[in-house]
């Protein structure tokens, strides 16, 4: 259920809420000054938070934090003073992420009304600020019975601008809640388990998508995928009782200038086939899909948005990866769909194969540029962290337009170098290219296997690796505050394409 947000221009005093959150920008000089708006309630407190504000060196500097508990002298239980640092520095990010911090204040006080306080100067990113409060309010409890249940929700939020709204402010806020709905969207697939997510239950999901957003859809059943040439997705899904799928969507809207395709790795669950995994930390491959679930959620954002001018494509690649008496081995050579033959060495590198396939039917639609998202190394996570995704381009006039994006979302993405000196590990005696490389560089050479099958198509690859393998959204979200991951930033992209 979306969270219920009423927005007023209102002083902080005036909101009612079970918690209070007020946003505070940083004070100029060193003095910890509350600003004016505060006055009031300092006053009912008894001054208590001025002279909790001395006492912590409350500057408002960006994600420093101040509570306090009303014992009922004013009406909401808990006031809390949440840093924005420099004014500004305060854009769409900011706002995004801190709406989001507050959020997860409420439910962490376990509130059910949030009443929010925004400083002046910010009322031009409501959208941001409804991102933010979904993307903030985010639990993933479905399967929690009893007393593991949750017994309260955040149901509502009565946000208080200070400066004067624009007509279009409560349709920015509810624009800002599809989007980041499209977000969690993408998190409950990821933390889905394999049990239950799997190719055909994602395809489903995907179906779900495209009816509630009037989009076209195509699945490709296994027959399909073999009829069609598909032969890494082949190779990859054969080992499975559970089909693997390829899932195309497609947004299309009259007078289009411009085309953009995503592509997502969607394994549904990776114990690394006959090449197993050790057991340790296996379950968290559960989230392998998270780029398939990106670009299937992304097109949610989409439909909401309405972006013209330009066409969007998602294609998310499924299969599990499970070893069998009929899973394909070491040592095997597969073609592809691309006419190129692949000498498999790990069944464990089974992301860039079902890629390969993917990017190989995205050409074929002739777009503007190629986005393709994964979590598809463990070299990623080792070189980045596991809050931080990889990308990479050919294309240096498409790099520099991703870089903006990403200064857009806020979304954390560092640029990896394709080195052509790496390229040495992927040649093959036996076929046209070997899947994999030794235990250097491995984030590059998956990288450089997946250009191959680029083409001279304008590309973006990005390793998401680390973010999304961790459990969504628990430790890193939780520590940043937003963002699911690489979405935003691929909506950014769909955005100025439309511009
Ligand atoms: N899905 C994994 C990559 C991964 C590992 C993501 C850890 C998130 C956390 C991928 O399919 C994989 O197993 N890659 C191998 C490639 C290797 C066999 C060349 C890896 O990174 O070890
Ligand atoms: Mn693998
Ligand atoms: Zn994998």
């Amino acid at each position: 259920m979306p969270v219920d947000i009423q927005l007023r221009a209102a002083q902080p005093i005036d909101l009612a809420g079970d918690v209070l959150v007020v946003g505070i920008p940083q004070a100029g000089g060193k003095a910890p000054a509350l600003p004016p708006s505060l006055h009031v309630i300092d006053t009912a407190l008894g001054d208590a938070l001025s002279k909790l504000a001395i006492k912590e060196e409350f500057t408002g500097k960006r994600d420093q934090t101040l509570s306090l508990a009303t014992l009922g002298r004013i009406q909401p239980e808990k006031v809390v003073l949440l840093g924005l640092g420099d004014r500004r520095s305060i854009g769409a990010p900011a706002v995004r992420t801190f709406a989001a911090k507050a959020a997860r204040i409420a439910n962490g006080e376990k509130a059910k009304s949030l009443a929010l306080a925004l400083p002046a100067g910010v009322e031009g990113h409501l959208r941001a600020l409804g991102e933010g409060l979904e993307l903030g309010a985010y639990r993933f409890t479905k399967y929690l019975t009893g007393d593991r249940k949750p017994k309260t929700e955040l149901a509502t939020v009565v946000v208080g601008a200070a400066g004067k709204l624009k007509p279009n402010a409560k349709a920015m806020i509810a624009l800002g809640q599809k989007v980041g709905a499209a977000v969690n969207l993408s998190r409950d697939l990821s933390n889905e388990p394999g049990n239950v997510m799997y190719p055909e239950t994602l395809a489903a999901a995907a179906q779900a998508v495209a009816k509630e957003g009037a989009l076209k859809i195509e699945v490709f059943d296994f027959k399909e995928i073999r009829r069609r040439g598909m032969k890494l997705i082949d190779a990859v899904g054969r080992g499975s009782r559970h089909e693997p799928r390829f899932v195309h969507i497609t947004y299309a809207p009259k007078g289009a200038k411009k085309k953009l395709v995503f592509v997502g790795k969607g394994i549904t669950f990776d114990s690394g086939g006959l090449s197993i995994k050790p057991a340790a930390g296996m379950g968290e491959m559960k989230h392998d899909m998270s780029g398939a679930a990106n670009v299937i959620a992304l097109m949610a954002a989409v439909a909401a948005v309405k972006p013209k001018g330009v066409e969007v494509h998602a294609i998310a690649s499924c299969a599990e990866n499970m070893p069998d008496g009929d899973a394909y081995r070491p040592g095997d050579i597969w073609g592809s769909l691309d006419g190129k033959t692949v000498e498999i060495v790990n069944t464990d590198a089974e992301g860039r194969l079902v890629l390969a396939d993917a990017l190989a039917f995205a050409r074929g639609l002739s777009p503007d540029v190629i986005v393709d998202n994964a979590t598809l190394t463990g070299a990623c996570v080792v070189a980045l962290g596991n809050t931080c995704s990889a990308w990479y381009s050919t294309d240096e006039a498409t790099a520099r337009e991703f870089s903006k994006c990403l200064d857009d979302s806020g979304e954390q993405m560092w640029r990896m170098p394709l080195l052509e000196e790496l390229r040495e590990q992927i040649k093959s005696d036996v076929a046209d290219v070997k899947q994999a490389g030794d235990r250097w560089g491995g984030s590059i050479t998956a990288a450089l296997f997946l250009r191959e099958f680029a083409g001279d198509a304008k590309w973006v690859h990005c390793d998401i690796a680390g973010p999304a393998s961790i459990e969504r959204p628990m430790a890193w979200m939780q520590a940043k505050g937003a963002t699911g991951h690489a979405l935003l930033t691929f909506l950014a992209m769909v955005e100025r394409a439309a511009r």
